[in-house]
């Protein structure tokens, strides 16, 4: 009986994340999807946490509003009898890496597109890499009321730019001031638009006869016309779902409708709910793991810090991958080869946290209060020995020295670089000619906030000086002591270091450099991310 509703409660959960561009319209959806979920009673709350955009110059705001998301981070709510945690991919770029790491725990993920911008930037980067994990992604084209591009148009644009293969699951009815409404192929039916849709949820009409005449009455004849071509055109260029297709990661489903106006929400979290995966098994180096096995396994993917320096606690977000996780109960931490209980652990609802008094199963992520045990990419188990993959670093985008600024505090600069950077804030590398330390970070933005951060939890001072790299490149090898290997070693001497891990990085210092390196010692492989195939 009890094994039995293990696994519901596993088959229960849906865990993934919404990646866009900034102001695609991520926040709007959340917001809406969790007002379905009743988790939230008035629009506004998630809003107020997001980081705002003026506040790009000024760090310090943003590392506030971080520490008030915090409790945004996972966002949990019921609907229909299904657990669904929403877990928060940052927006600014700067932060990108923390998004990246996110996706290691997410079982799917909802990609917003902006009618008018079409795909940008961001979206092509966050896409990539669920593309390359297989990671089932739902495409949501967000402000139908606006004008924007044509749907034909735009779904040709995510085909090519984002290199998916999509199959619309529902189509709008004219767009921007000529907004109707939206066929939905998934349910077969139509829900109007109305200015009402805002407050009140619209339930679609039941339509499987499109040619009746029913249609011209409630679109009028020239759209009707349109949408049944438009459909037609649809079904004869798109394959039809299959939800294997899209568990594989293979076929992208696309939906349309507005965020702000609640238009298409639902059909959005129905389908998703009827067709997103539960948690699913993940390998460790070891061997995969299933979530139905009972003991509790899981990995830290995010760890969180307290500005505040009388309260130097940190929040590490563990992903539970199988079994039930208990408070007060030994869990091994691997790296440490050490027992570690908790005896409050956070769950999270709605946009609280809380302590955990029920169980936390697969799919769900747990918040531990850690003093410094915790590094991102760490395995809690209950004592076998295994150790999750896939968080990779990627190449950071900037790269500085750092220095000592007080001589006195060589110390605490160390602790502080040590500790910043098992929280994922940027990459140490460290030179193999004379040791000197190189950070590298996503945006110039994190120079500061290592800065004021050395300076006011640790201590420590640092000042930077310029170190012009184009790309960190992992480098690997078949044989470390072939003469090709060796003579790179040798001549690129200057540019070699070493990560965290003590994984040999090329820090290349051009694009061309880099392609004459690939060029001239072809079987020395140098890859952009710390975790390769
Ligand atoms: P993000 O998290 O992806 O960055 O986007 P966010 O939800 O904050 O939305 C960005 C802007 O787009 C917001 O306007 C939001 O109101 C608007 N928006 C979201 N969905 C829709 C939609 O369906 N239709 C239209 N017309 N607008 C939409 P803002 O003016 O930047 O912010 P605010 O002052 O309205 O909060």
């Amino acid at each position: 009986m009890e094994r039995m509703s293990f696994t519901q409660e596993i088959e229960k959960r849906r865990t993934f994340g919404i990646i866009s561009h900034p102001d695609a319209g991520k926040t709007t959806l959340t917001e809406k999807l969790l007002l379905f979920g009743g988790a939230i009673q008035e629009a506004g709350a998630v809003k107020n946490n997001k980081i705002k955009k003026t506040a790009t110059s000024d760090f310090m705001e943003i590392e506030r509003q971080r520490g008030i998301s915090v409790a945004t981070s996972v966002l949990a709510f019921y609907y229909k009898d299904k657990k669904i945690n929403i877990l928060d991919t940052p927006g600014h770029k700067d932060f990108a890496e923390d998004t990246f790491r996110t996706l290691t725990a997410v079982d799917s993920v909802i990609v917003v597109i902006d009618v008018a911008k079409g795909v940008e930037e961001q979206t092509e980067k966050l896409v990539e890499v669920c593309r390359m994990r297989h990671i089932p992604m739902i495409v949501f084209i967000n402000k139908l009321d606006r004008e924007g591009k044509d749907a034909f148009d735009l779904l040709d644009e995510v085909e090519s730019k984002l290199k998916l293969t999509v199959t619309p699951l529902s189509f709008p009815i004219g767009m921007g001031h000529d907004f109707k409404g939206i066929y939905n192929i998934y349910e077969r039916n139509i829900n109007l638009f109305t200015a009402e849709s805002k407050t009140k949820i619209s339930e679609g009409q039941a339509f499987e006869d499109l040619h009746s005449k029913e249609l011209e009455t409630l679109i009028g004849e020239s759209h009707a016309t349109q949408l049944r071509e438009e459909l037609e055109l649809v079904s004869g260029v798109y394959p039809p779902f299959d939800r294997d297709a899209y568990l594989e990661g293979e076929l992208q489903p696309v939906f349309f409708g507005s965020a702000l106006n609640n238009f298409g929400v639902r059909e959005l979290l129905d389908c998703f709910i009827a067709i997103a995966p539960s948690p699913r098994p993940k390998s460790a180096e070891e061997r995969l793991v299933r979530p139905e096995e009972t003991d509790m396994t899981g990995f830290v993917f995010k760890i969180h810090a307290n500005m505040d320096p009388k309260h130097r606690d940190r929040l590490a977000f563990l992903k539970i991958v199988s079994g039930t996780f208990k408070r007060n109960t030994p869990y091994l931490h691997i790296r440490h080869n050490k027992k570690l209980k908790f005896s409050s652990p956070n769950a999270f609802f709605g946009d609280k946290k809380q302590i955990v008094d029920t169980s936390s199963y697969p799919g769900d992520i747990v918040g531990l209060h850690d003093t410094g045990n915790f590094k991102i990419g760490d395995t809690l188990t209950e004592g076998e020995l295994l150790h999750y993959k896939g968080i990779p670093s990627f190449s950071p985008e900037h790269f500085r020295y750092i220095n000592n600024a007080d001589p006195m505090k060589s110390k605490q600069l160390a602790k502080g670089i040590d500790q910043l950077m098992d929280e994922g804030v940027a990459q140490l590398f460290t030179l193999d000619l004379n040791g000197r330390k190189v950070i590298g970070t996503v945006g110039a933005l994190q120079y500061e906030v290592i800065q004021y951060r050395l300076e006011h939890e640790y201590g420590a001072k640092c000042t930077y000086e310029p170190f012009p790299v184009h790309k960190a490149c992992w480098v690997a090898t078949e044989d470390e002591k072939s003469e090709e290997f060796l003579d790179f070693l040798r001549v690129k001497q200057k540019y070699m270091a070493k990560d965290k891990k003590g994984q040999t990085v090329f820090l290349a210092d051009s694009h061309f450099s880099l392609e004459m390196a690939r060029q001239k010692y072809p079987s020395v492989k140098l890859h952009f991310t710390s975790e390769y195939e």
